[in-house]
């Protein structure tokens, strides 16, 4: 099964956004199988966003990403990687469709409340650098034996 990694960003904690985008992968029918609140380091957030060195934005989106706590999750589920794209939206806010997280919460491009995986090779690369593999569970979701 696919797993993705989904981090809520300091603006989304700062704003009291956390249970909300849970909540919506939890509705979206994906399974949560790794949480963590953290404060990433520097070190941390050069390596995370490694693809982005030498943009001009590189620096802010450091700083800002290191600036409060976030919450870093694995979400798992059928193409759960793609599906997470469509529901955050665009990267910039303003871009992003009304009815997406950003599209409904992100006010700017330096602050757009949430990241996720966009491939299966950055899923596993960001997985295995925020959580240790015994952080990660595997459990069955049992509804259908006590829900009608
Ligand atoms: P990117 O990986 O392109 O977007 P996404 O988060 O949708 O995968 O960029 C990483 C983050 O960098 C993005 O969430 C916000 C920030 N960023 C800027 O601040 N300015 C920009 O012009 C871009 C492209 C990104
Ligand atoms: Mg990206």
């Amino acid at each position: 099964m696919e797993r993705t990694f989904i981090m809520v960003k300091p603006d989304g904690v700062q704003r009291g956004l956390v249970g909300e985008i849970i909540s919506r992968f939890e509705k979206r029918g994906f399974k949560l199988v790794g949480l963590k609140l953290m404060q990433i380091s520097r070190e941390l957030a050069e390596t995370h966003y490694g693809e982005h060195k030498g943009k001009p934005f590189f620096e802010g989106l450091v700083n800002f990403i290191t600036s409060g706590p976030v919450v870093a999750m694995v979400w798992e589920g059928k193409e759960v990687i793609a599906t997470a794209r469509e529901m955050m939206g665009a990267t910039n806010p303003l871009k992003a469709l009304p009815g997406t997280i950003r599209g409904t919460y992100g006010i700017d491009v330096g602050r757009n409340v949430i990241h996720g995986s966009d491939s299966p090779e950055s899923a596993a690369r960001e997985i295995a650098l925020f959580f240790k593999e015994e952080e990660l569970l595997s459990y069955e979701k049992t509804l259908d034996t006590w829900i009608y």
